[in-house]
């Protein structure tokens, strides 16, 4: 005969009361925490979902893992299963923005606290989750913009721009167009002459790359890529075309994994802005601070630098994704 957990928890708390189980038994149950993660498009989320992991088990938490694929329909019933599972706290990262609502309302009324990590979701009511952890993606396509102004500012005719989105609907592709345009706009030099999907896959960076080039060859200035992955494809669709990377093609970026380092060294990428995917330590201490009752900020944001090509040799060895 199966017992659910809370069922489980009343008998324990009763057998201890009697005075037939120590009070530890009661104490040492272990949190259960149902992470449903994006997928594993990229090697900044294989590094958040190692960092989750190794995490949960450092915690002592008890995690139940499902990877969706990059589809939202995989994530709800990921989620719809936690509900059904009452695991203690759901954690998820959001693979597009809206959407949500009827989950989320599914785990309030359950009442099992969901947390946020790394994308955010766009709903009115925020009693929806305790907390959003992640970083600032709009701040992050800022600073690749002032990069790049402060990078051409001699530079008299037009910068022709082609953009490599991520994943249309999700927040850090959003967010980081947002920034991004915000700086550049400021001069009408800047144009953005291209801008397409690449989903966040070195693939598909590829293949929206050639494409950009078939269609305006030596016109593009500059690539500025979502995230470091499509850079990485970008990049050996423009060797293939006969061009330099980072010389002929100033190549900005969003990330800061290795990759990106190691083309950096090989004098392929300019530069790329940091985006941390640890996050696991952070969601850790979360679950157990809302279990134990304690209140925690609506927004956790991530502190990250910039790494230009210049100081990408120093930095690599103390790189930990
Ligand atoms: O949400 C963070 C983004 O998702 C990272 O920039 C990208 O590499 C990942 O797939």
């Amino acid at each position: 005969m199966s017992m659910n957990r809370r069922t489980l928890t009343a008998s324990l708390a009763a057998a201890t009361l009697a005075g037939l189980l120590p009070a530890t038994v009661l104490a040492q149950k272990k949190l259960v925490l149902g992470f449903a993660q994006v997928g594993a498009e990229s090697e900044w989320r294989t590094a958040n979902t190692e960092s989750i992991k190794s995490a949960a088990k450092d915690a002592g938490i008890d995690l139940k893992f499902s990877d969706a694929q990059q589809k939202q329909e995989n994530q709800i019933k990921a989620i719809r299963s936690y509900i059904a599972q009452k695991v203690d706290v759901i954690a998820f990262s959001p693979v597009v923005e809206s959407g949500w609502e009827t989950v989320l309302r599914e785990a309030k009324a359950a009442k099992i606290p969901v947390v946020l990590t790394d994308r955010a979701v766009n709903t009115k009511d925020d009693t929806l989750y305790v907390t959003f952890m992640g970083s600032d993606f709009v701040e992050e396509g800022r600073k690749a913009g002032r990069w790049l102004v402060d990078k051409m500012k001699d530079q008299k005719g037009d910068v022709n721009i082609v953009e490599l989105q991520g994943t249309v609907g999700s927040a850090p592709a959003i967010d980081r167009k947002k920034g991004f345009e915000e700086i550049v706009k400021a001069d009408p030099k800047f144009k953005i002459i291209r801008s397409q999907t690449g989903d966040f896959t070195r693939a598909k960076g590829k293949e929206v790359m050639e494409a950009f080039l078939k269609a305006e060859g030596k016109k593009i200035n500059v690539l500025f890529a979502h995230n470091d992955d499509m850079a990485i494809g970008a990049i050996q669709a423009i060797e293939e075309a006969g061009l330099k990377p980072a010389k002929d093609i100033t190549i900005i970026s969003i990330d800061g994994v290795k990759g990106a380092f190691e083309a950096m060294i090989a004098g392929k990428l300019n530069v790329s802005v940091e985006c941390s995917p640890l996050l696991g330590p952070q969601l850790m201490s979360a679950v157990k601070d809302i279990k134990a009752g304690k209140s925690l900020p609506k927004r956790i944001v991530t502190v990250e630098g910039i790494f230009p090509m210049e100081v990408a040799a120093k930095e690599l060895p103390s790189r930990k994704y």
